[in-house]
């Protein structure tokens, strides 16, 4: 199938280059001139396992290609896939500018059968506002007669970074949002060669879907860190209670490890979206709020118990491990990590980070005082505390007898309880985790 894909970001570029992998030809468009230019290159402008060897590939079978306009793409295309960003607009609410501007240029151009599938995470109602978007742009350019022969369906994304190729080639679930069984069919047909199951459901239902699995998944992290806290307080270890609940398959092992709370470019938006959302249909969403609450609370009681432990922060240097919204990624939109460094900033902190992929987007978005190390033992030089902030598998085989003799002092903070079972103590260490009561 000719497929087009409109927005070349996390989302566009992978299940882009997914769906050429399945054997379909797709052009990737995106208004990003660099990154476009930097794709024709051959490279790839994030960081993602196996990404670059599959775009290489694509690139050589000539099943994908790149570009600007998507004048230039989008005669004989089939599907034309909406992939752009829906980040957090004003009070929360998703902001559907960079959807509504990708419907408009559909419909200004579209001058054949088609269908739009809509793959960005947006509330209830856009799929049927964007097909009447593109079909009133058809009517202002002229082809009102041709506006029924375009359809809408939604496709919402589930994919994890750091396992967004075997998210895409292995998915729990395709979810296929459309009204008529021709729409049903393309979609099913365009997952050909991926065995999972297809949940057909209405529209309404696809996009609702969407907000609620990340709705869920970020109300299991802070559900875990309510018993964290009450862990911290009578003694319970929270990774031993979240073992044994997780062994109960109604319940399952999965987001239940307590921290500093989840962050990313998905679940801090789409909760507070689904919140707004709810309250514009005159509905309350309680138990979200409290985990918006609980979220926020959990990066300030980190940072509490630092300032705490060393009476004040101000002018104490701390080094820091993990800056990505969570390990495998270079991504720190949302990072609870970020939020925990720019407050520690405020308190009077001076920062020593590093992370293994998360630097340079990390760099744009901190204060210039912070300052950024070539390797974690390096971050660690003279430092008051090491405070581990993402999950990175590689800090569990850190030499801690040369972090130890750098520090000042030799004292963990440990925000993922990712060193927890590394020894620490062992090595003279005092270390700080996250519910882990009387084993600290
Ligand atoms: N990142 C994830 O892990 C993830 C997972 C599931 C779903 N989603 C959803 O997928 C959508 C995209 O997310 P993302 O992380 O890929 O966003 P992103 O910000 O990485 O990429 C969006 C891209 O769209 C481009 N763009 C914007 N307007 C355009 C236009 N009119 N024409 C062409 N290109 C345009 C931007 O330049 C950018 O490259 C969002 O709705 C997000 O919630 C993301």
């Amino acid at each position: 199938m000719n497929v087009v894909m409109i927005g070349t970001g996390y989302v566009g570029l992978v299940t882009g280059l997914g769906f050429a992998k399945l054997g379909h030809r797709v052009a990737c468009v995106d208004t990003d001139v660099a990154k476009i230019a930097r794709l024709d290159r051959g490279e790839t402008p994030f960081y993602e396992p196996g990404l670059p060897e599959l775009l290489r590939e694509m690139q050589e079978a000539g099943r994908v290609v790149f570009a600007t306009d998507l004048a230039d793409v989008i005669g004989g295309a089939e599907i034309i896939m909406i992939a752009v960003g829906t980040p957090a607009g004003r009070d929360g609410f998703a902001d559907l500018s960079y959807v509504e501007a990708a419907a408009d240029c559909i419909g200004k151009l579209l001058d054949h059968e088609a269908l739009v599938v809509l793959k960005s995470s947006v509330p209830v109602g856009t799929n049927r506002d964007v097909l009447a978007r593109v079909r009133r742009a058809m009517g202002a350019a002229g082809r009102e007669a041709l506006t029924s022969v375009v359809t809408i369906a939604s496709l919402p994304e589930f994919l994890r970074p750091g396992f967004a190729l075997r998210d895409f080639m292995e998915p729990d679930r395709v979810v296929i949002g459309a009204d008529d069984a021709v729409a049903q069919q393309t979609l099913d047909r365009l997952h050909d060669g991926i065995k999972a199951t297809r949940a057909f459901l209405s529209l309404e239902s696809a996009e609702l879907a969407k907000y609620a699995a990340n709705a869920l998944l970020a109300t299991k992290v802070s559900f875990i860190n309510e018993i964290a806290n009450i862990a911290e307080r009578t003694g319970a270890d929270v990774r031993e209670v979240a073992r044994a609940v997780g062994m109960d398959r109604r319940i399952g092992p999965h987001f239940l490890q307590a921290g500093i709370g989840y962050g990313g470019s998905c679940f801090p938006k789409d909760v507070s979206a689904l919140h707004q959302m709810a309250g514009t249909t005159g509905y309350e969403f309680k138990l979200l709020s409290a985990v918006i609450e609980v979220n926020n609370a959990q990066r300030e009681r980190f940072v509490s118990r630092v300032a705490e432990e060393l009476d004040g922060v101000r002018g104490r240097r701390l080094a820091v491990w993990g800056l990505a919204f969570k390990g495998g990624t270079d991504d720190v939109r949302g990072s609870s990590a970020i939020d925990v460094v720019q407050r520690l900033v405020g308190l009077g902190a001076e920062i020593v980070a590093y992370d293994p992929e998360g630097m340079e987007l990390a760099r744009r978005t901190l204060p210039a005082s912070v300052q950024f190390a070539t390797t974690a033992v390096d971050a660690t030089t003279g430092a008051d505390a090491l405070l581990v902030l993402t999950d990175w598998p590689e800090f569990k085989d850190v030499s801690f007898a040369a972090v130890h003799d750098r520090m000042a002092e030799p004292r963990v903070f440990d925000g993922r309880n990712h060193l927890a079972d590394s020894g620490l103590k062992e090595f003279g260490f005092t270390y700080h985790g996250v519910g882990l009561g009387s084993r600290e």
